[in-house]
């Protein structure tokens, strides 16, 4: 291993270059190390310079799952769900949710709306009054030198659908906002809400300049950034399941219907009381969410991000979720602005994202939205019924205890032997050490 940690002019080096420096710097067997990351090279060349355009200073691959959650039932049509993660028992509760709902109704979403948002921050030093007099006209010009850009979108029947002049001088002198809505149809739209803000900036800032000479020498206008807003209130998806009472018998639990239901509906109310348990409340949730946003080349840190400020919109973080009993009706729903797309980006990019969004039948960016909801929905259900009734870890320490005997390379033998072993006892990899080494010393002896 080199000591000398430190490199100049990393990107410039060939792929192999920023192998070799890497293995050689922070690894003991850098051969070792070499020979594994690139084992994970695709094969197919070209492939493997997509995937590597798509970051920067790429040296090898990081595969994750990619699961399927069938049977989900969503405003009426049918979904089998694909889902990218890498935690046990996410797919499978996902699937168990889905299939519970599929014989009551399924899951119901309503999209309410796909309006986006982006600021042009500024400053400017000059009298309020004057750019509250004047913003029609400045709006006119942001909308036509904005053309070129919007056009396109236009023609497919989104693009600007307003602008706005916010002022927050009550809070910091001379900051002001111009806040343009878009509506980007069924891409994220995040490039182009971004190159329109920028042209926005650069049309302000001309403005001052140019609109008449007491304004240019007299005040000041300085445009700090020009960002579309990740919170994304409006592209709002409730999604909901009910059914009657009577019928919530759930599998392996040893409480009636009525008490399900009254449990469950305590227990995503603590998530609406308590910050800690409205955390990993809402953590469930996006396991759901992020894996199918994942799956389909989305990008789930805005969603995630916008997500928890949704849960904070009351000045207090809750869960995102809500239950209710009414005339012996359950119902339980969601509620979770989504902004993602199905054309642009990685969506069309990406293979395994573009043949996600072929087995979804090719949604609309509403339909997915509606999917992600449902996912996100049935994995908070899972999650609850768990919880209230055999707890996670049964179901967690099965996956977890085929995990250890895989890192074990356990033979097919020893797995079964394994799983019937501590079928009623206490999963450890200690414990499934000790297991392995008496059953292979065992079988030492015997042959
Ligand atoms: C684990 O990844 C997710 C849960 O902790 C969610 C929850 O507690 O609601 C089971």
């Amino acid at each position: 291993m080199q000591e000398n940690k430190t490199i100049k002019g990393f990107s410039k080096l060939s792929k192999l270059g920023k192998i070799r420096w890497v293995v050689e710097h922070f690894f003991t067997e850098p051969d070792v190390v070499m020979k594994e990351l690139k084992s994970y090279w695709l094969q197919n060349e070209a492939q493997q310079q997509l995937f590597d355009g798509f970051s920067e200073n790429t040296i090898s691959n990081f595969p994750l799952p990619y699961g399927i959650a069938p049977n989900f039932v969503i405003n009426g049509k049918t979904y089998a769900v694909p889902m990218v993660i890498e935690e046990s028992s996410v797919v499978a509760a996902a699937s168990s949710a889905a299939k519970f709902w599929m014989t009551r109704g399924g899951f119901q979403v309503e999209i309410k709306n796909m309006i986006k948002s982006g600021h042009v921050h500024f400053y400017w030093d000059g009298p309020e009054e004057y750019l509250v007099n004047n913003f029609e006209t400045v709006k006119r010009l942001l909308i036509n030198d904005a053309k070129p850009i919007t056009q396109n979108m236009e023609n497919r029947g989104g693009g600007i659908t307003n602008i706005e002049l916010i002022s927050f001088t009550s809070t910091e002198k001379n900051y002001y906002q111009i806040k343009g809505s878009f509506d980007t149809c069924d891409s994220m739209g995040a490039n182009f809400i971004n190159s329109v803000l920028e042209q926005f900036s650069k049309t302000i800032s001309m403005y001052f300049l140019t609109v008449n000479e007491k304004l240019k020498t007299e005040f000041n206008c300085e445009v700090i950034m020009s960002i579309l807003s990740n919170y994304t209130p409006e592209c709002l998806a409730i999604a909901k399941v009910s059914c009657p009472v009577n019928q919530l018998h759930v599998g392996d639990a040893e409480l009636t219907a009525k008490e399900f239901a009254s449990r469950f509906c305590r227990a995503i109310k603590m998530a609406q009381i308590d910050t800690f348990r409205a955390t990993t409340h809402n953590k469930g949730i996006f396991n759901g969410i992020d894996a199918v946003v994942l799956a389909t080349g989305n990008d789930f840190r805005a969603i995630e991000a916008c997500g928890h400020t949704h849960a904070s919109r009351d000045g207090m973080y809750k869960g995102l979720t809500n239950c209710a009993i009414e005339n012996d009706v359950f119902s339980f729903w969601l509620e979770i602005p989504l902004a993602i797309g199905t054309v642009g980006g990685l969506t069309s990019l990406h293979p395994i994202a573009k043949r996600s969004l072929e087995l979804l039948g090719s949604p609309t960016a509403k339909e997915l939205m509606a999917i992600i909801a449902a996912t996100g929905l049935a994995q908070n259900f899972a999650a609850i019924k768990s919880l209230i009734t055999t707890g996670i870890q049964k179901g967690h320490m099965k996956l977890h205890l085929l995990n250890i005997l895989q890192t074990m390379q356990a033979t097919p033998e020893e797995v079964a032997s394994a799983q019937a072993h501590f079928q009623d006892r206490i999963v450890s990899f200690a414990a499934v050490r000790e297991f392995l080494d008496l059953y292979r010393n065992k079988l030492k002896k015997i042959s």
